[in-house]
């Protein structure tokens, strides 16, 4: 067994970041060295308690740090109608047991890569802006970032608005200068997220599982599923999940280098990461982009995961 890559997990949870979460928690390939909230689909305060429910559920042992009150530039985006007006609606999950420490999330992150003799690879599954800060206040610990495995983005379409997707389009100036960074990057983009589906009958598969972080996944995905299924999806797409599952499992995934770029300006595509697949702006590819995955096999890693929570 090869040592655990260490990540630092930087979310807004959010129901695919909390499974995202349970995902890396279960795997045995991985070593969560610190936790990270963001201002995302809902507020600070609440994806901070948030953070604090999942992890106490998933029993990760690691400290948490809140992160900014809003993106760096532009106003915060909450989006009730996906996550619900709690920002992770649905199961009752346990009172926290676990506590944000003193000080930003950027200085929690910095102060991870700093303590780590490896690089530390840091998987955000929810607007840049933590990890902007980061290199905004830390350039000089860039080299200790192993690479960014992210949720964001999509080089064919939008998903808050036509030309962009929610975690780029709440923070693109903060994107532009992750993606601008020089840091590896592997994009997990709607191009390969909306493909990630899990199926009503998977949920029960996961929840006949029996233990009580399945039987919260299960909940959590038919709540998931409730917004996706009116906009005509088959099943939940457990967009966060990939970013995650493609550190444990690339061969699951097809995946092209190619140069992307984030729209910061413009009437119609703020927001957008434009990808350069046919090199026609000379740049070198800043990213591994993510265009599909073996949908079969990503649900199995799923259950295995969940299934794992029953010792
Ligand atoms: O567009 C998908 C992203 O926005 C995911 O990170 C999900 O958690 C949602 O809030
Ligand atoms: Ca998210």
């Amino acid at each position: 067994m090869p040592n655990p890559i260490p990540i630092l997990l930087d979310g807004d949870p959010g129901h695919d970041d909390a499974m995202a979460w349970m995902l890396a928690q279960s795997s045995p390939l991985l070593e969560i060295r610190g936790v990270t909230s963001v201002c995302g689909n809902q507020t600070i305060e609440k994806t901070t308690y948030n953070a604090q429910r999942v992890m106490t559920l998933l029993g990760i042992d690691a400290p948490l740090a809140k992160g900014r009150p809003g993106p760096l530039a532009g106003a915060a985006m909450p989006a009730p109608s996906v996550h619900g007006e709690s920002g992770l609606d649905g199961p009752i999950l346990p009172e926290p047991a676990v506590f944000p420490v003193e000080g930003p999330a950027c200085a929690l992150m910095a102060w991870v890569l700093e303590e780590s003799p490896e690089p530390v690879t840091i998987v955000p599954t929810g607007p840049l802006t933590n990890v902007a800060s980061l290199l905004l206040t830390r350039p000089d610990l860039k080299g200790k970032i192993a690479g960014i495995s992210m949720m964001g983005g999509g080089v064919t379409h939008g998903n808050w608005s036509p030309a962009a997707e929610f975690n780029i389009l709440v923070d693109p100036e903060a994107a532009d200068l992750v993606f601008r960074s020089g840091v590896p990057i592997t994009m997990a983009g709607l191009d390969v997220t909306e493909k990630a589906l899990v199926f009503p009958e998977d949920f029960e598969t996961i929840r006949a599982l029996g233990n009580p972080v399945a039987r919260v996944v299960a909940d959590w995905l038919e709540f998931f599923y409730g917004f996706h299924q009116k906009l005509g999806y088959a099943g939940a797409p457990v967009h966060d999940a990939v970013a995650v599952a493609a550190l444990i499992a690339p061969e699951l995934f097809q995946m092209e280098e190619m140069y992307v770029a984030v729209e910061t300006e413009g009437v119609y595509c703020r927001g957008a990461t434009i990808g350069d697949r046919y090199q026609l702006s000379g740049r070198a590819p800043n990213a591994r982009v993510i265009l599909d995955l073996d949908r079969a096999d990503f649900v199995a890693l799923l259950t295995r995961a969940a299934a794992a929570y029953g010792g």
